[in-house]
């Protein structure tokens, strides 16, 4: 069952991939893309338009942000983006103070819809969400560690000649720099990671791991250093994350959200393993961590915390 309307504020790259992507998954029957800069999201509305006749119905329209009353979930992807070299949450001074102004004219509009923010860096424009709106924690969601979790499977999928769909592992804390994978519960098919065998005799070592999660973690700039922007990825982990939502499906998702005594970890919005269902985002998984995990995504928490201090928003 798609939802009614969707509305994304900012239509680059990012933004114009998830408007292409939730048409193809059919997931809501009106789209409205909303830019500052006018021309392109009405020139993204017409090139989708004309898929409309091969696709799941839906309409979609490129408005002011004025008309996008009754929208039941709003997708933020608006702000400045990092270029080769900065890190995301080098953006935060930028796209925090544009927040300041746009996320009270979105709720002032909708205020029943689900917040679902993209922009970066993730996890302190959620908190910010969050803050500046008055919201409840339910209804505002980062799009967080979902997409470094899809990376860091389809890298150890690679690695062990395996199909992603089987391999299980989560990515949590900062969708950035100190982002941690859990590797302590980590399984292939019902079987540890750690206890693998593959090829001759390979195993997933530490070394092996480390690596792995540094190549997560540089994903994002590798593509941008390649070709300016990553948009394809993040639009399906959107799109996954809207699914869930809009299905009722209460799927395990790594989003980012308030935690509240999350392993002690308080009043800050960071990815974990989270419930999503049409309620919108329900409980945090108490995923058991290891010592040297737990002091990771308390590193973490830091590490976001720090920054949503410096900005004035704790
Ligand atoms: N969360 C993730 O995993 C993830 C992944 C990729 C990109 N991003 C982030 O998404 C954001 C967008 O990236 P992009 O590559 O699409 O950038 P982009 O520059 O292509 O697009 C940004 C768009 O926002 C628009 N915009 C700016 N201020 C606006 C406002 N007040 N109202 C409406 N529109 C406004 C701009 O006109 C532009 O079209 C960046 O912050 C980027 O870092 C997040």
């Amino acid at each position: 069952m798609p939802a009614g309307t969707i509305a994304i504020i900012g239509v680059g790259s990012v933004g114009a991939s998830i408007a292409y992507t939730l048409m193809q998954r059919g997931l809501a029957r009106r789209l409205l893309l909303v830019d500052r800069n006018a021309d392109k999201a009405r020139g993204e509305a017409l090139d989708l338009e004309h898929c409309t006749p091969l696709v799941a119905p839906v309409d979609v329209r490129a408005v002011p942000l004025e008309e996008i009353a009754g929208s039941e979930v709003v997708i933020v992807t608006a702000g400045a983006k990092q270029e080769p070299g900065q890190t995301r949450l080098d953006l935060a001074e930028t796209n925090v103070a544009l927040f300041r102004t746009l996320l009270p004219e979105i709720v002032r509009r909708t205020p029943e819809a689900w917040l679902l923010i993209v922009s970066n860096p993730v996890d302190v424009l959620t908190y910010a969400a969050l803050r500046l709106t008055g919201l409840p924690p339910r209804q505002v969601v980062g799009s967080g560690t979902v997409l470094d979790t899809a990376r860091l499977r389809s890298l150890i999928a690679r690695r062990v000649h395996l199909s992603p769909a089987n391999i299980h592992a989560y990515v949590v804390g900062e969708h950035g720099d100190s982002e941690i994978a859990i590797w302590s519960s980590a399984d292939a098919g019902a079987v540890p990671l750690s206890a693998l065998r593959f090829g001759e005799s390979a195993v997933l070592d530490g070394a092996a791991e480390a690596d792995l999660l540094e190549q997560t973690r540089r994903a994002a700039g590798e593509v941008i250093a390649a070709k300016g922007a990553t948009n394809w990825a993040i639009s399906v982990a959107t799109a996954r994350i809207l699914e869930a939502y809009v299905r009722d499906e209460s799927a395990i998702l790594t989003v980012s959200r308030l935690l509240d005594d999350y392993h002690g970890i308080r009043d800050v919005c960071l990815s974990v393993p989270s419930v999503i269902s049409r309620g919108g985002v329900g409980a945090a998984l108490p995923v058991p961590l290891s010592a040297a995990e737990a002091a990771g995504l308390r590193q973490s928490a830091d590490a976001v915390r720090a920054v949503i201090g410096r900005l004035g928003l704790l």
